[in-house]
């Protein structure tokens, strides 16, 4: 690797810099474009220009190698949307996507506002909450449906898609400790494939017939399923979340939320935008390139840090400032491009259900103990949020 590039030795992966990671990615983005992890044998993205370019150009920075920052990951993750390229990733994204296009999405969007209406005026009902479980209701009740999962298997969803995300950061202790979740998911996948035991009229029935047809092998089936469930729960959780303790901690934007509730689908963004739900996934170089002005070699991993680029201040004005008035659309939260988020129509109206049932029911959101964060290598969201629902009279 070039010695021009400066170098960064703090562990972007350890449990202080998981935890309040953002003094981190503001260092690097003062270090430069491209920034060299020794540590975990990548070159980091940290501005939200270089990220963009490199998302865009896919020929060139290749996700068929795996996107983690681990080789053990990368190798298991093959047959998936997320770590293929070219005609692999049409093939199974087509299959994956279109349950998930705002057209297709028309058909439950009712039946979401309603479920978020029922959460939310329980929760309102009761007073103090969690805003986690608050924010978990909705994905919970809704995408394990979608995908069509047994209803006597889900017990164990949110703790495989943490070991998830954990696995798809370096191989340290978070990372090879969530071997037995993955494994577990895997087997339990494998299954539900085998058995043919998923609900009919589902997603993953979808997914069934595609392999009946020879569309796709049993391998890929199996990680579509997991490509439908493990991205979906945890990042949506993680947005609304956010959203929640945002709006608590700026009582002057939830009232301009209330005044104007047409600025949900912006707020949204905004929550995503300042608190990304995935830090960063890594991509492979397949040529030798610049990325401004800095030389990379071909077969380099870099890392695409969706979280710092969505916080850098050469785009946005006051990044570190939560406001839903700006345009946060552009936003780089979801990925962006070929491989830019499938799920991220349902993420969103999920998202906007929650907040839209909260600003018709509740004048004022309060912190009323002290928040925590989950650690993982990847995710970005509470593990506890206590609330106080104040009710609008
Ligand atoms: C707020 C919620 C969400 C966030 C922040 C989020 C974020 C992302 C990001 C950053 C990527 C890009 C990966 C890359 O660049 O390599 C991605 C891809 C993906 N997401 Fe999401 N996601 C969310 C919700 C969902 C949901 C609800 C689903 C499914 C129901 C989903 C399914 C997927 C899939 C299948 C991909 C892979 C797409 C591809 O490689 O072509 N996500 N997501």
């Amino acid at each position: 690797m070039p010695d021009t590039v400066p170098v960064y030795r703090p562990d972007l992966y350890s449990r202080a810099a998981i935890l309040d990671p953002h003094p981190h990615y503001a260092r690097l983005r003062e270090l430069g474009p491209v920034v060299r992890l020794p540590r975990h044998r990548a070159y980091a993205l940290p501005r939200y220009a270089e990220c963009k370019a490199v998302l865009r150009d896919h020929d060139t920075f290749a996700s068929g190698g795996g996107v983690a920052l681990n080789p053990v990951t990368n190798r298991m993750s093959r047959d998936t949307t997320l770590a293929s390229d070219g005609a692999d990733h049409r093939r199974r994204r087509t299959l994956l996507a279109h349950r998930m296009l705002p057209r297709a999405l028309r058909t439950i969007q009712e039946d979401v506002r309603q479920r978020a209406a029922e959460t939310v005026a329980a929760a309102v009902r009761a007073g103090t909450v969690d805003g986690v479980t608050l924010a978990a209701a909705l994905p919970l009740s809704i995408v394990p449906d979608l995908v069509g999962w047994p209803r006597d298997g889900r017990d164990h969803l949110l703790d495989w898609a943490a070991a998830t995300f954990d696995a798809l950061g370096p191989l340290n202790g978070r990372g090879v400790r969530t071997a037995p979740a993955n494994l577990a998911m895997l087997r339990y996948t494998r299954a539900l494939v085998r058995d043919r035991a998923l609900l009919p009229g589902s997603a993953g029935a979808d997914v069934l017939r595609a392999a009946d047809d020879g569309r796709i092998g049993p391998a890929e089936a199996t990680a579509l399923m997991i490509d439908y469930l493990a991205p979906s729960l945890d990042t949506t959780i993680g947005a609304i979340s956010a959203a929640l303790h945002l709006f608590a901690t700026h009582p002057g934007q939830w009232e301009a939320l209330r005044r104007d509730p047409g600025l949900v689908p912006n707020a949204v963004h905004e929550a995503v935008r300042y608190e990304s739900p995935i830090r960063g996934f890594a991509r492979t170089v397949r040529r030798p390139v610049e990325l401004a002005g800095t030389p990379v070699p071909a077969g380099a991993r870099v890392l695409v840090l969706y979280a710092s680029a969505n916080r850098d201040p050469r785009e946005w004005t006051e990044p570190g400032t939560f406001d839903i008035h700006r345009d946060a659309t552009r936003q780089l939260g979801f990925g962006y491009g070929r491989h830019g988020c499938a799920g991220q129509a349902l993420a969103r109206l999920e998202a906007e259900a929650v907040l839209t049932a909260l600003a018709e029911r509740v004048a004022r959101i309060e912190v009323v103990g002290e928040p925590e964060w989950l650690p993982n290598n990847v995710i970005r969201r509470y593990a506890r949020l206590p609330l106080r629902l104040v009710p609008a009279r």
